[in-house]
């Protein structure tokens, strides 16, 4: 895989950009300017190419990173070379901030899913803010609450509920208010954690009547009420 950053500067001090980043962050938009400018000279930039690791469960790791632009895949590896995600995360939002705060290895692998750029904040840098921050460490609190929440729902969903129910849920909630989602049946299989051929057979399935319409790479929802219903059966 190509990695753009070995044809553009790879890692730029960009204090302006950072700062203005920092502010479209949620976990940042609380700080005054002064405090972001701060920690925005103090970051680094980053991009990356589609489909390059930006780090793997297990590496050290004393940053976290803000996304400026593109998707960025978390997931965790799983037997047969398979990996469950447990989430893609876009513009504004975070992650990396676990090491940074138990000082332990990664949690889970982020990849990027499109070309990406962050902003990395070192451990160092971003502690002292944290200290001088109770605003800041609560907003960090709610982020990681919701990351918890989302997480008991989908091992709740994983182990009880129906693949049918699982994969209604996940394209439902993908698409929106869209008709129409474009990721490959490998993808989805890897977020409701089921094989591939599963995928496909009950998304062929749900195709004759009527339900969806697949293609290579995209789905389309065709009748809504009753992606609706499947997702609500228990
Ligand atoms: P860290 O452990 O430093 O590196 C992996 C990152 O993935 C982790 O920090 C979080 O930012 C993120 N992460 C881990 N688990 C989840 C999850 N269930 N949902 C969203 N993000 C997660």
């Amino acid at each position: 895989m190509p990695n753009v950053s070995d044809e553009m500067p790879a890692v730029a001090t960009v204090a302006s950009d950072a700062a203005s980043l920092l502010a479209a962050c949620v976990l940042f938009r609380a700080l005054d300017e002064d405090t972001r400018r701060a920690l925005a000279l103090r970051a680094v930039r980053k991009r990356y190419a589609a489909g390059e690791t930006v780090f793997a469960v297990g590496a050290p790791g004393h940053a976290m990173m803000a996304i400026a632009r593109g998707t960025i895949r978390i997931s965790y590896p799983t037997t047969r070379g398979r990996a469950l995600v447990l989430a893609d995360l876009g513009p504004g939002e975070m992650f990396g901030e676990v090491a940074l705060l138990d000082g332990r290895e990664r949690s889970a692998t982020a990849t990027a899913v499109t070309p990406c750029e962050v902003v990395v904040l070192e451990r160092c840098h971003v502690v002292p803010v944290l200290r001088e921050r109770p605003d800041v460490c609560l907003k960090l609190l709610d982020l990681l609450c919701a990351r918890l929440r989302r997480s008991d729902e989908r091992m709740a969903d994983i182990a009880f509920s129906q693949l049918p129910v699982r994969l209604a849920k996940t394209i439902l909630s993908r698409a929106g208010a869209l008709e129409r989602i474009d990721l490959s049946q490998s993808d989805i299989a890897d977020m409701v954690g089921s094989a591939r051929e599963n995928v496909n057979r009950q998304l062929r399935a749900w195709q004759r009547r009527g339900i969806v319409d697949i293609g290579l790479g995209w789905i389309a929802i065709r009748r809504r009420a009753d992606l609706v219903a499947i997702a609500d059966a228990v």
